[in-house]
């Protein structure tokens, strides 16, 4: 593939991309979308059906998964947008992420004696960062768009108007999160009686819908400024946190360059910082592309996996923060020269992370991804979150609106894990208007003519289980579906601990790398929630969402009729 400098000015910066240039435009005669949740997925072929392209249908699916899946993500929170334009192969991130208030501090969520204040940093308004997803909506449409945002986010509107239907995963994170949830979370989200809904009961959020409205009728200021951020900052200060209207004003979305790698002759396109997912993911793959994966048995391809994955997550804990605050040198961690050293330090056995180096250092189910081509070959590949389900489990009453906390993905103190177990560096510390490391890992990977669009939630586990469908696909192992059910395990440095979904290793395996040196932990439940798509060189597309949980996966060719589809 031939790749192009070329010079975009963007909210007055000058960035220098690499694109590559594509001759002819694969025919598409269909789209696909897959999504976390049926209704999210309707929406987007509904716009598509209204001659929106993938960038519009992001807008209706990202809009709709607020709605309809509260818990994962919403207007409170932020997220990270892949974005492929067919025309002209450009490619790049927008960058929604939250960023910290101004009156943060480093040391915001340490006692007198130095030491973590549990719970501070996940429960209630100190925890919420500034939201970017409104306003990556806005730069979404205004920019890449075809419609105007007022029309693609009718079917977000539209459901929180007429109610979505409880199902089991909404009431399993509900109940997870039933102690922390402000008065007004209570009002919309549980029975009148305080308790957990039934599956099937109907969920209203009318005043998400107006907050909607007011974004897409005013746009930016719809949601930054005049009655939704009133009555946001009124929640926060209320309840004891920090934001004020000029955080708010001053919330910039960032367009970045993606991180961009290759393995054995295919491309990763993936998220670039203040996510650590395409790092930590290109550093693993770069580290196996060392190896003859496909003739090692598999206890001995599963022990390399895992010896990348450690080493990778120990550059993650101490590198890596938002690229904006931090001086780093990405293209030496994402060298070969970087892998090939690392590389050589692994055996045939575990290697405690204790003796790497010096540093000291819930369930997956929230957050939100979902993927999409439509008939021209743009692509989206978009994750989004609240952090921790329902987020901070503050809604800011009159707004329908949770809000996150996303702060809890900083590095609250040197060493100290968040609640993914994930450690950091200062690189990762709490500073005024920085973006909290995050580690989703929305991708593109193009192989012979083949490209897969893919993501997923599940916190830290994020990239491992992108890196294992990611593998599965370079590998030629099995097709999309067996892509996204195969069993998944992961390690991250710390804990020096290999977790696995219940039965992704066997048990031969097990007895083999506990031979070998490693702590195995059988996680009791699965995790993850992928949703991806599929490009096939011949113009075939398939989609297909993770079998764990109720995603919706749909190709088809978008007609008239999707532009009337009822969003229920
Ligand atoms: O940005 C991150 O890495 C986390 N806030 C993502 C959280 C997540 O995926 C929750 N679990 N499913």
């Amino acid at each position: 593939m031939n790749f192009r400098p070329a010079i975009f000015l963007i909210s007055g910066f000058i960035y220098l991309f690499s694109f590559p240039v594509f001759s002819a435009q694969p025919e598409i005669n269909q789209s696909a979308v897959a999504s976390a949740h049926p209704t999210a997925t309707s929406a987007g072929f509904e716009i598509l059906g209204q001659g929106g392209n993938a960038f519009d249908a992001a807008v209706a699916v990202t809009a709709t998964l607020a709605v309809v899946e509260p818990m994962g993500s919403g207007l409170g929170g932020g997220g990270f947008w892949l974005l492929h334009r067919a025309s002209d192969g450009f490619q790049v991130m927008l960058d929604g992420r939250e960023k910290a208030p101004a009156a943060a501090t480093r040391d915001m969520y340490l006692d007198k004696q130095g030491a973590v204040i549990d719970g501070l940093s996940l429960n209630g308004a100190l925890a919420a960062a500034i939201p970017g997803l409104p306003a990556a909506l806005v730069h979404l449409a205004s920019k890449y768009g075809k419609l105007p945002l007022r029309q693609s986010l009718q079917p977000a509107i539209r459901a929180a108007e007429k109610g979505f239907t409880v199902y089991p995963r909404y009431q399993k994170l509900l109940k997870f999160r039933l102690a922390h949830l402000n008065e007004a979370a209570k009002k919309v989200f549980l029975t009148d009686d305080n308790n957990i809904p039934a599956i099937g009961a109907l969920i209203i959020q009318k005043d998400l819908a107006a907050s909607l409205r007011r974004l897409a009728i005013g746009q930016r200021d719809g949601f930054y400024k005049g009655e939704t951020a009133e009555k946001m900052l009124k929640a926060v200060s209320s309840a004891g946190g920090i934001w004020t209207q000029s955080d708010l004003d001053n919330y910039q979305v960032v367009e970045r360059k993606p991180v961009i790698g290759d393995y054995h002759g295919a491309q990763i396109v993936s998220a670039a910082l203040p996510s650590s997912g395409g790092i930590v993911l290109l550093e693993i793959l770069n580290i196996l592309s060392g190896f003859e994966l496909d003739a090692l048995t598999p206890t001995e391809r599963k022990q390399k996996i895992i010896e990348a994955m450690r080493l990778a997550y120990k550059d993650r804990a101490e590198y890596l923060g938002d690229s904006d605050f931090i001086q780093l040198d990405q293209s030496r961690l994402i060298s070969m020269a970087h892998a090939d050293q690392l590389r050589a330090g692994i055996t045939n056995k575990a290697t405690p992370s204790d003796f790497l180096s010096e540093t000291t250092p819930p369930e997956g189910q929230d957050t939100t991804h979902f993927s999409i081509i439509d008939d021209h070959g743009n692509r989206v590949s978009a994750t989004l979150s609240i952090n921790y389900p329902f987020g901070s489990a503050l809604l800011a009453e009159g707004t329908g609106i949770v809000l996150n906390d996303e702060m809890d993905d900083f590095s609250a103190s040197p060493g100290v894990e968040n609640s993914y177990g994930l450690i950091g560096s200062s690189a990762n510390a709490i500073e005024a208007g920085k973006r909290p490391l995050s580690s989703m890992t929305p991708s593109f990977i193009e192989k012979d003519g083949d490209v897969l669009v893919l993501g997923t939630p599940g916190g830290s586990r994020i990239i491992t289980m992108v890196l294992i469908a990611a593998l599965d696909f370079l590998h030629g192992n099995g097709e999309l579906a067996d892509w996204l059910a195969h069993g998944r395990f992961h390690h991250q440095y710390y804990p020096d601990v290999v977790q696995f979904e219940p039965g992704a290793i066997s048990k031969a395996e097990q007895a083999e790398l506990s031979l070998l040196g490693y702590e195995l932990k059988e996680r009791q439940s699965t995790y993850g929630n992928m949703h991806a798509v599929l490009f096939k060189s011949d113009g075939d597309l398939e989609a297909a969402s993770d079998p764990r949980w109720l995603g919706k996966a749909e190709v088809r060719k978008v007609s008239s009729e999707d532009a009337a589809t009822i969003v229920r």
